[in-house]
């Protein structure tokens, strides 16, 4: 890919510029995991959610979290989130403001997909041609329980992160995952299937193909790290900055070297590499086996070695620069889903992480098991209380 293709596909910014808080104004869930019927009216300040263990607060995020292309926080198979005792199909509706407008996005079940359960996306009451357009609209960021684990545990989990945050960033981002994974598989299962009978042209053209996303890939994580690295020292100093690195081998050449010569050095890396990689039956390099080295600056200390809490620290840190950087580069406001967030935070961090949001202002859906954990937030959010799949405002 020359360089100007790639300082195009890295420049591709939103075709909707959205300045002001993206807010949802109403939600509704017709036969949504423990949800018959809801509908919830809200303003653009916080959301606070609260009530019992299994009253369906998560439930509510994860709701949320399908207006965004993917399988949503839980990453949940699509007939979980079918309400079991219900047969008609489920559905998310939102209402979203912004500065330009207000905007209907839909999603649900297709009622014509039978047993082959597939979901359908509405925008303003049109279907939209793939879910990716979604990510057009609309820019989501989460933190959730499962997430608490992250920086010490798999490094799939964290270039998955990475790679998701890059989406909403840079909307092209998806596509390349995709073309780059799909070239990798063709390519292992021809020297798994032909071993040294392969066909050498077609094996260079699929390393081809796999050297150019991987140089648009690892450009992309390049430059969403740098811009969170640009932003880590405006969020509340209660949060400890997160020092951020990652190790893969085109992401660390793309720093010193052009993009072609990295290109020509993963295409040899690959043509020197096809016996043994179809031997053990895997790729053994490329970007799919990057890593995000995460480290507790203040402390010099590798976030794998820090605190639970200071783990879960890192990682809202990571995600208050993240938030930052999408209203910086794409001029969108994201919303910000922080499942079961008290969980491990201090007062002095709770306290913080309220300030940062409502600094922001942006709309963050927070849950907890007590209001009492969001008294900071009295008068600056609003408070629902979750009963048993039913939803009441708190005065
Ligand atoms: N497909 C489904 N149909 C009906 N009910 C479901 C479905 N999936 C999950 N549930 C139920 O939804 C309930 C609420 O789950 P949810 O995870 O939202 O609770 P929560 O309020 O977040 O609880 P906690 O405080 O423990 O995190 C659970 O009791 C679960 O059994
Ligand atoms: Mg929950």
């Amino acid at each position: 890919m020359n360089q100007r293709l790639l300082q195009d596909t890295l420049s591709d910014t939103s075709p909707v510029p959205h300045t002001a808080p993206l807010a949802v104004t109403r939600l509704s869930l017709s036969n949504f995991r423990n949800y018959s019927g809801l509908r919830i009216d809200c303003d653009a300040s916080p959301v606070v959610l609260f009530g019992a263990n299994g009253s369906g607060k998560t439930n509510l995020m994860e709701a949320i979290s399908l207006l965004v292309p993917g399988r949503g926080m839980r990453k949940a198979a699509l007939a979980d989130l079918q309400n079991i005792h219900s047969p008609a199909p489920w559905g998310v509706a939102a209402e979203l403001h912004n500065e330009v407008g207000t905007m209907l996005v839909g999603t649900g079940r297709d009622p014509e997909s039978g047993d082959n359960d597939r979901r359908i996306a509405l925008v303003d009451g049109k279907p939209v041609r793939n879910q990716q357009q979604l990510a057009e609209h609309i820019a989501m960021a989460w933190v959730t329980p499962d997430m608490d684990r992250i920086l010490a545990d798999g490094t799939t989990a964290r270039r998955k992160l990475i790679d998701r945050l890059t989406y909403s960033f840079d909307t092209a981002h998806a596509g390349r995952v995709t073309r780059y994974e799909k070239a990798m598989r063709e390519r292992l299962r021809l020297l798994r299937d032909r071993g040294a009978y392969a066909d050498h042209e077609w094996l260079n053209a699929l390393e081809d193909e796999m050297a150019q996303s991987s140089v648009a890939i690892a450009a992309a994580r390049n430059q969403l790290l740098s811009q969170l690295l640009t932003v880590m020292p405006d969020i509340h100093p209660a949060f400890p900055h997160a020092g951020l690195r990652l190790l893969g081998v085109a992401e660390e050449r793309l720093q010193t070297t052009p993009a072609l010569l990295v290109e020509d050095s993963l295409r040899e890396a690959w043509a020197t590499t096809r016996q043994d990689d179809a031997n053990s039956g895997t790729t053994s390099c490329g970007v799919h086996r990057t890593d995000l080295s995460v480290t507790h600056i203040a402390k010099n200390c590798p976030a794998d070695l820090c605190s639970t809490g200071e783990q879960k620290a890192l990682l809202i840190a990571i995600m208050l620069a993240y938030l930052r950087t999408l209203r910086a580069h794409r001029r969108m406001n994201p919303l910000f889903l922080m499942d079961d967030i008290a969980a491990h935070l201090d007062d002095t961090r709770r306290a913080a992480l309220f300030e940062d949001i409502v600094s922001l202002g942006i709309q963050a859906w927070l849950s907890g098991t007590d209001a009492a954990f969001f008294s900071a937030l009295n008068q600056k959010a609003q408070f629902f209380e979750v009963v048993n799949g039913q939803i009441s405002h708190w005065h």
